[in-house]
């Protein structure tokens, strides 16, 4: 890899500003001035420093961020503040969200630069599981349980995949419940309820195949993920069961 790429990837500048800290002098490879911007250097191998700090180099980037309502899940947006504001300690300048979350949505949404990882996870054909908590004006029933097991009409050409709806608590104004769902479709939580006669009032994903939300994360904070949770992310299969 060029010299120029690893500090640009690395978030020291863009291309050219890169190119003027190494002709100043401010880069040093294995101890010594390079030779020039294209200068072949080894990710993991080569020693790289600028202005006295090690410069190491991060192919993928992975953050799990609790996301807050009001934000949009997108890398930008000309009105509202997007989930990549959010992550201000990044390397990469090439992250993005992996799939999206309506504004008035919180929790679980992932970050990463890696692409394949992505699609793994969002492709239609995938079906990976995601569970979402939820609060809903009205009486969730059994029956509706049966009714998203089996799968209803959204208005698509097809009912919606078998889907697990678990009532947790109601109070007979309002329902607590979770619901894991194996597609993604456009507000699909929101339209599945209001099928049923329902509205969802509050909406959080906490969970995407096998990587859940870290509770301790304020809605709006955000941490790396551990090497566990992106082997497992690695591993999360089609949920080829059906729920
Ligand atoms: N379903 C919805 O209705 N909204 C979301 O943000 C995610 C799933």
């Amino acid at each position: 890899m060029r010299l120029d790429k690893y500090l640009a990837d690395m978030g020291i500048g863009t291309r050219s500003e890169v190119k003027q800290h190494i002709h100043k002098g401010l880069v040093s490879v294995n101890g010594a001035l390079p030779t020039g911007p294209n200068q072949h250097v080894q990710p993991g191998a080569d020693e790289i420093f600028y202005q006295g700090e090690p410069v190491s180099y991060q192919e993928y980037e992975y953050f799990m961020l609790n996301k807050p309502q009001g934000c949009v899940s997108a890398v930008t947006d000309p009105q509202h503040q997007t989930v990549l504001d959010l992550i201000d300690k990044k390397n990469r300048k090439d992250l993005f969200p992996v799939g999206r979350l309506d504004r008035d949505t919180e929790g679980l949404l992932l970050i990463t630069n890696n692409g394949r990882l992505c699609h793994n996870l969002l492709a239609p054909g995938k079906h990976v599981p995601k569970t979402y908590f939820a609060r809903i004006s009205g009486n969730v029933t059994d029956e509706d349980t049966a009714q998203f097991a089996k799968g209803i009409n959204i208005g698509e050409q097809r009912d919606t995949l078998p889907a697990e709806l678990q009532i947790l608590s109601h109070d007979g104004t309002f329902s607590e419940i979770t619901l894991t769902i194996t597609e993604g479709k456009f507000h699909q939580v929101k339209r599945m309820f209001q099928a049923v006669g329902k509205e969802v009032v509050y909406l959080k994903r906490i969970s995407m195949g096998n990587l859940k939300l870290d509770e301790s994360l304020q809605p709006g904070e955000y941490r790396q993920l551990t090497e566990e949770e992106i082997r497992l992310l690695g591993q999360t299969k089609e949920n080829t069961k059906r729920c």
